[in-house]
């Protein structure tokens, strides 16, 4: 094989094993069985809404990927789907549920022709791993419930907050926001729920992470031991912080957690976490890109952080270089991550290649 072939080219065109565009942004990556599965959002030209659903390709090298067809296809002929034709369906993650044998797809959606007012998860299933996905639901996250650690006395004080009474960016709201005022807001109909992603703990354990409370903050939510709802359990991480783009791995017991601020589909700079338990506390690091154009991540924004098997200390950032103009032409920005003083770090490289990480 072609050197060529194994080489990490970021923000190039990246085609497929056929010589076409690899069409699946806002992905993840999941290891099943030997071979790695990209799933993403497929884009059109002149349009950032659904058209076709998510894609799946398969890699056995994570450079080479050939094309698996439509994993999860919007709904063209009834329009009244929550999945239709023309809704927004962004940042699709699938996991494996090792007790029901079954591949499970979460993502965000937005219902067509509602703008970003909806702010739901959708969740498909699928025997087989490539799919077709059979959609199950949509909805707002964790109705009637508060996140951990919430008192009774939390309680009483959140019922004093009242969106209406706050001007907004104040310090007086941002104190609000970090109490509580849109969770409390959305208690009863559900919390928002928009940039996601899932993760599976070594205990198999899964958690559902994503933007709420109108983007300010992240939820993790612990979901069932089908993987397919949420169990009620869920932590706020960095209230306030306007967090999006949540990418999380696991590296000897601690969780970290790059994400990015949210200015749309423009760049800017990505926020790095840890924690040694996923539900919290979460710390803050600076930072973690170095270099030219560290301070808009490369131009790039986070997705997702895979894990290359058989290698040692070998994960990947998977991030999306928007192109809102042409949706479809959009780049992506995979890096090697490098840890100093135990620390990720990442650094723009031209090109790469697995040679990068030791093997085991
Ligand atoms: C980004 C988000 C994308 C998409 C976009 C829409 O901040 O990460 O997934 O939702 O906003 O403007």
């Amino acid at each position: 094989m072609a050197k060529e072939e194994k080489t990490f080219y970021p923000q190039r065109v990246w085609n497929d094993t056929e010589g076409n565009p690899i069409n699946a942004h806002g992905g993840g990556v999941l290891y099943h069985d030997g071979v790695y599965y990209w799933f993403g959002e497929h884009k059109a030209d002149t349009t950032c809404s659904a058209m076709v659903g998510v894609t799946c390709y398969a890699s056995k090298n994570l450079t080479e990927w050939e094309n698996k067809g439509v994993a999860l296809a919007v709904d063209a002929d009834d329009s009244e789907s929550d999945i239709a034709m023309g809704c927004i369906l962004e940042r699709p993650k699938v996991v494996y549920n090792k007790k029901t044998g079954k591949f499970v797809m979460w993502f965000h959606l937005e219902l067509k022709d509602k703008g970003y007012e909806s702010a739901r998860y959708g969740v498909a299933v699928s025997d087989v791993v490539t799919g077709p996905y059979r959609f199950l639901r949509s909805g707002r996250a964790n109705p009637g419930k508060f996140s951990l650690g919430v008192t009774a006395a939390d309680i009483a004080a959140l019922d004093t907050l009242v969106e209406e009474r706050l001007a907004y960016r104040t310090a007086e709201w941002q104190e609000a926001v970090k109490q509580g005022l849109y969770m409390k807001r959305d208690f009863e109909g559900g919390q928002m729920a928009r940039d996601q992603t899932v993760f599976v703990d070594d205990d198999g354990k899964a958690y559902h992470i994503f933007s709420s409370e109108e983007n300010l903050t992240l939820h993790i939510a612990e979901l069932t031991d089908d993987y397919l709802y949420h169990t009620g359990r869920y932590a706020r991480m960095a209230p306030g912080g306007e967090n999006e783009a949540p990418a999380i791995f696991k590296k000897d017991g601690t969780y970290w957690m790059i994400t990015s601020g949210c200015t749309g589909w423009a760049p800017n700079e990505a926020r790095m976490f840890s924690a040694s338990h996923i539900m919290g506390p979460w710390k803050q690091h600076p930072n973690p890109c170095v270099g030219t154009d560290a301070a808009i991540t490369f131009g790039g924004q986070s997705t997702y952080i895979i894990k290359v098997e058989n290698r040692k200390d070998a994960y990947i950032f998977m991030g999306d270089i928007w192109r809102p103009e042409h949706p479809n032409d959009s780049r992506y920005l995979w890096l090697p991550i490098r840890f100093q003083d135990g620390r990720p770090v990442l650094e723009w490289m031209d090109s790469w290649s697995l040679d990068y990480f030791r093997v085991k």
